[in-house]
């Protein structure tokens, strides 16, 4: 379901609307129009275009009235709706800030895909907890993400706590930088994992405020694997 404005709603299964809690009947051409105008909201559309994607099983010759018209009968059944000319005579929806979905609605569903472990922690918070993990990241070590959120991420490590790499994060998390290093981490189930882990801080732009750490996990295990065992024979 998308939100067109207030009160006012697309449902892209049905390709219905409605407005005030009541479904509005619009034409199978109205309702093509309208998914073009969501589908492309904000950017503006020759009338050409709407045409032959309207009226794509007919032979009807070109005419930019047909669309002048049908647009005004969008406008009147749908009047909540803000449609713009513009010169030229091409056409736009114009996106309503908190309704339309862009691609920042789908932020968290883009971090839950990614391919590499995805973790944010909160440096705001007692010992700068994980609030944030991806699915490639339960995945990868095992944790579920309520086994893994509010702890600090060094639970990956067990009590294989000396390691060089661990006071170059140390440093970079106190001076706020970024750092990559390759730790040995383990699975839930106990096995040995390289982690090659990339920790970012993450600044509010107005305030400069330090606000999360990002970081990104890879598992780069067979690679050092190999590296261990090139090293064996020279
Ligand atoms: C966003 C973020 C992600 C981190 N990811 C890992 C990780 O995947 N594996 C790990 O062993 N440590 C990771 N760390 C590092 C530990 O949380 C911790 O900073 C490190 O163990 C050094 O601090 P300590 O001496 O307090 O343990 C991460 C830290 C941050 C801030």
């Amino acid at each position: 379901m998308i939100k067109l404005t207030h009160e006012c709603y697309w449902d892209q299964t049905s390709q219905t609307v409605s407005l005030n809690n009541h479904s509005v009947m619009l034409s199978s051409k109205m309702r093509k129009l309208l998914k073009i105008f969501i589908d492309h909201h904000g950017k503006p559309i020759a009338p050409a275009d709407f045409f032959y994607s309207i009226w794509d099983d007919d032979n009807n010759d070109y005419n930019p009235k047909h669309i002048r018209n049908l647009i005004s009968n969008l406008r009147i059944k749908l009047p909540c709706l803000t449609i713009v000319n513009y010169y030229g005579g091409r056409y736009a929806l114009m996106k309503n800030e908190e309704s339309i979905p862009d691609f920042k609605d789908y932020l968290i569903e883009i971090l839950d895909q990614a391919k590499n472990g995805i973790t944010i922690s909160d440096p705001n918070k007692f010992d700068n907890p994980i609030i944030y993990v991806n699915h490639a990241f339960t995945s990868l070590f095992g944790y579920t993400s309520e086994e893994a959120l509010d702890k600090n991420c060094r639970f990956l490590q067990r009590d294989d706590r000396d390691q060089l790499a661990l006071d170059e994060i140390r440093y970079a998390i106190k001076v706020k930088t970024d750092v990559t290093v390759i730790l040995r981490n383990y699975h839930k189930e106990g096995q040995l994992i390289y982690n090659e882990v990339t920790i970012s801080p993450i600044f509010d732009k107005k305030t400069h405020k330090l606000k999360y750490f990002l970081g990104v996990q890879k598992d780069v295990t067979s690679l050092q694997k190999i590296l261990q065992q090139i090293k064996g024979i020279v």
